[in-house]
C-alpha cells in the first residue's frame, strides 16, 4: 500500500510527480503530497484526500524544480491527517522522505531521537527516517553513506526515496521486501512504487531489489547494495502499452476491466493451449505450455494453495479442479492465517501463491517461510512455489521456482475482476496439465474442457451484450434501502458466490455474506426477511437441483431471490426466481467462468447508481504491501 514516486532530470518535477501519483492512487488515497528541491530549499505540499486536493493546492504555485519526491498515502500509523501526509522532514526541513511500507521499529528508535531533543509532527513510523538521515548526514562523506547507516538501524519492510536540499543534484532510493522500480529516460530518471507511474516517459526498467539503494542524478543511476558496495545491474525495456492503463471511454476503469475479459480469455487460451494437440491423435505432450518442470511435477502428492482476497476465491475454484480433475489433494489457506498456524509439512507437496498484483505482503511471507521452514529437509520434502500472477515482473515471481502469468494486462480498479477471470483460467490449464501427466481423466474429457473453454470468451460477450441493460435497471432496486445481501452457492460455484459478496461489500459498501447453499438452514437463514435479497448461483450440473431447494427454502422466507443460471434453465427457474441473470449453456466444470459476470455488473452498477468511488472504494487499496 501506498505509492511512491520520484524524478531527476529535466523537466519540472512536480507534474511528473503528479502524473505518477495519479497512476499509483489505487495503491491508497487517504492523503498525497510532493517535495521538490529550489533554491537550496525543501518545498514540501501536502493535502488530506483525494490527489485532487494536492493538485489544487499545486495549481496555486509555480515550480519548475527539476527534482522532487512524492507520495499517495494508505494510512497505517497515524490518521489521514495533512500532518501524517509524506513526504516528512528533518528537524531543519532540509531533507525529505517517503516511504511505502512500515518500520516496525519505530517506536524504539523515536523515543531515542526524543531524547536528543528531536521533536515529531506527525504519528507516523516513517518520520524517523528523515531524522536519523539527517544525524548521519552530519558524520558522512555523502548523503548515500548516511542513508546506508540510517537504513543499518531500521527494522521492517520498506522502499524509500529521498532529496536533500544540501545535496540538489541526487535522489537516494532503497528497498527492503517492498516493490521499487527505476525508469531510464533520456537525461532523466525516475523512481516509482509500480511501473505504472513511468510508462508514459520510459519502458526501460530496472526492478531494485532487496537490499539493494540506489544514487540518481542526472547524469546516471548507481546501485549498491547495503553493504555500500557498488553492483552492475541491467534495465530491461518492457513492451507495454501506456494505452491499457487508460480509461478508453468507459466511465469507471473496473467497467472496462469487465468488459475486457473476453480478450483477456482469449489472450490466456493462445498463450497456454497447444494449438497442435487434438484428444484422438493421442499425443504424448500436454495439452497446455504452462512450463512446468519435473522437478515440480512429479511424485506430486499434494498441493496446497495460498492467497488473499478475491485472488483466495479463485483458489478454491482452483481447489475444485485440482482434486476433482486432477485428482490431486490441495488445501486453500488464507496467507494472512498460513504464514503463523503453517499445517503439517507432507512430502511431495507443491505449494501455490495465487496474487494478482505478486506483492501482496502476507502471500509473499506465507510462500517465504515455506521455503524456509522446509530448507533442511530431504529432498522430497523440498519447497517447491509457483505462483500464479498478473505481474511477471514482481516480487513473488523473484521468489517461486516458476510463474503461471495470468496475462489480464495492468488492472487498474481496486476490486479485481479481470484478474480472477486469469487466475481461474490458470487453474484450468494447470489442473488439465496435471490431469494429463497423471492420467486421472481421459484425453476425450479433456479435449472436451479446452473445447469448453474455448467458448468462453464468446460467452462472456454473450453475457456483457444481453444482460448490461437489464443489470443495471435491476441495480436501481438495491441502491437505496437495501443494507444486506445473502449470496449462495454450491460445489464449484461457491467460491463464485464468495467472490459476489465481496465485490458487492468493497464498492457498495453493502453488507453482503456468502454461504454454501446447504449450510443456510444451519444458521444464517434465521438472518431472513424480506429486506434480504438473496442471489443464488444455480447453474446447470451435479448440484443444481440442491440449490434450488435451498432457493426455494429463503423463498419461503420472503426473501427476494434473484438467480444465476443458464438460458435454456431460465423458464424452468422463473418459477423459483424473482430476477434471473442468465449466462449461455456451459459445462458445470466451467461454469464459474461465466457465473461470475453478471455478478460483477450488479455489483458494480449498484455502486455506479449510488454515486460511490467504485474505482477506489474507502479503506482500501489495489496492492496490500503491508501485514
Ligand atoms: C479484490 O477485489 C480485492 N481488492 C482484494 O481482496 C485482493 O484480491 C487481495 O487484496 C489480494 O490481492 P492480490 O491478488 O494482489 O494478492
Amino acid at each position: 500500500m501506498c505509492g511512491i514516486v520520484g524524478y531527476i532530470g529535466t523537466q519540472a518535477a512536480t507534474d511528473i510527480l503528479i502524473a505518477g501519483l495519479e497512476r499509483l492512487e489505487y495503491r491508497g488515497y487517504d492523503s498525497a503530497g510532493v517535495a521538490t528541491v529550489e533554491a537550496d530549499k525543501i518545498n514540501c505540499v501536502k493535502a488530506k484526500g483525494k490527489l485532487f486536493n494536492l493538485r489544487e493546492k499545486l495549481e496555486q504555485t509555480e515550480n519548475k524544480s527539476q527534482i522532487g519526491i512524492g507520495h499517495t498515502r494508505w494510512a497505517t500509523h497515524g490518521k489521514p491527517e495533512e500532518h501524517n501526509a509524506h513526504p516528512h522532514l528533518n528537524a531543519d526541513m532540509s531533507l525529505a522522505v517517503v516511504q511505502n511500507g512500515i518500520i516496525e521499529n519505530y517506536l524504539e528508535l523515536k523515543s531515542e531521537l526524543i531524547s536528543k531533543g528531536i521533536e515529531f509532527r506527525s504519528e507516523t513510523d516513517t518520520e524517523v527516517i528523515p531524522h536519523i538521515i539527517s544525524i548521519f548526514l552530519a558524520n558522512s562523506s555523502s548523503l548515500l553513506e548516511a542513508v546506508q547507516k540510517a537504513i543499518a538501524r531500521l527494522e521492517g519492510a520498506f522502499a524509500i526515496a529521498i532529496v536533500d536540499a544540501n545535496n540538489p543534484f541526487e535522489l537516494i532510493v532503497a528497498r527492503q521486501q517492498a516493490p521499487l522500480i527505476l525508469g531510464f529516460g533520456q537525461g532523466e530518471f525516475f523512481c516509482a512504487s509500480d511501473i505504472t507511474a513511468v510508462l508514459p516517459y520510459t519502458r526501460t526498467i530496472l526492478n531494485l531489489e532487496n537490499g539493494e539503494i540506489a544514487r540518481l542524478t542526472p547524469l546516471g543511476v548507481e546501485i549498491y547494495n547495503f553493504a555500500g558496495e557498488r553492483i552492475s545491474r541491467f534495465p530491461r525495456t518492457l513492451d507495454w502499452n501506456p494505452v491499457q492503463t487508460e480509461k478508453q471511454g468507459f466511465r469507471h476503469y473496473m467497467l472496462k476491466e469487465i468488459y475486457e475479459q473476453p480478450a483477456v480469455v482469449r489472450t490466456c487460451l493462445d498463450t497456454y493451449i497447444n494449438p497442435n494437440w487434438h484428444a484422438d491423435e493421442n499425443p504424448d505432450y500436454s495439452p497446455v505450455n504452462i512450463g512446468l518442470t519435473p522437478n515440480l511435477t512429479d511424485d506430486l502428492k499434494h498441493i496446497q494453495i495460498l492467497a488473499c482476497g478475491t485472488s483466495w476465491h479463485a483458489a478454491l475454484v482452483g481447489k475444485y479442479l485440482l482434486e476433482q480433475v486432477s485428482g490431486i489433494p490441495t488445501t486453500v489457506d488464507y496467507a494472512s492465517e498460513f504464514r503463523y498456524s503453517p499445517k503439517p509439512i507432507i512430502p511431495n507437496t507443491l505449494t501455490i501463491g495465487v496474487t494478482q498484483s505478486g506483492e501482496t505482503a502476507d502471500t509473499i511471507a506465507a510462500l517465504e517461510s515455506e521455503r524456509a521452514r522446509r530448507a533442511d529437509l530431504e529432498p522430497k520434502f523440498q519447497a517447491k512455489l509457483l505462483a500464479v500472477t498478473n505481474r511477471a515482473e514482481s516480487s513473488i515471481a523473484q521468489i517461486c521456482d516458476r510463474i503461471i502469468d495470468t496475462q489480464a494486462g495492468i488492472e487498474i480498479g481496486v476490486a479485481a475482476t479481470k484478474t480472477f477471470v486469469a487466475q481461474v483460467m490458470g487453474f484450468y490449464f494447470l489442473s488439465l496439465d496435471l490431469a494429463f501427466r497423471q492420467k486421472t481423466i481421459s484425453n476425450s474429457r479433456i479435449g472436451e474442457i479446452i473445447e469448453g473453454l474455448r467458448h468462453i470468451p464468446s460467452q462472456i460477450e454473450t453475457i456483457l451484450d444481453t444482460q448490461a441493460e437489464y443489470i443495471e435497471e435491476l441495480a436501481h432496486d438495491f441502491t437505496a434501502e437495501t443494507e444486506d445481501f445473502i449470496f449462495i452457492g454450491r460445489g464449484i460455484n461457491f467460491p463464485i458466490a464468495l467472490e459476489g459478496a465481496l465485490k458487492l461489500k468493497e464498492i457498495s459498501y453493502i453488507h453482503a455474506e456468502a454461504y454454501p447453499a446447504g449450510e443456510m438452514k444451519h444458521g444464517p437463514i434465521a438472518l431472513l426477511d424480506n429486506k434480504v435479497p438473496v442471489v443464488a448461483v444455480a447453474m446447470p450440473g451435479s448440484v443444481y437441483d440442491k440449490v434450488i431447494s435451498n432457493a426455494q427454502e429463503a423463498k419461503a422466507r420472503d426473501a427476494r431471490l434473484i438467480g444465476v443460471t443458464t438460458a435454456m434453465n431460465a423458464t424452468e427457474a422463473a418459477h423459483t426466481f424473482d430476477d434471473m441473470l442468465t449466462v449461455p449453456e456451459v459445462d458445470e466444470l466451467i461454469s464459474p467462468v461465466l457465473s461470475v459476470i453478471p455478478l460483477q455488473m450488479l455489483s458494480y452498477h449498484i455502486a455506479a447508481i449510488k454515486g460511490l468511488d467504485v474505482d477506489q472504494p474507502r479503506n482500501l487499496a489495489k496492492s496490500v504491501t503491508v501485514e
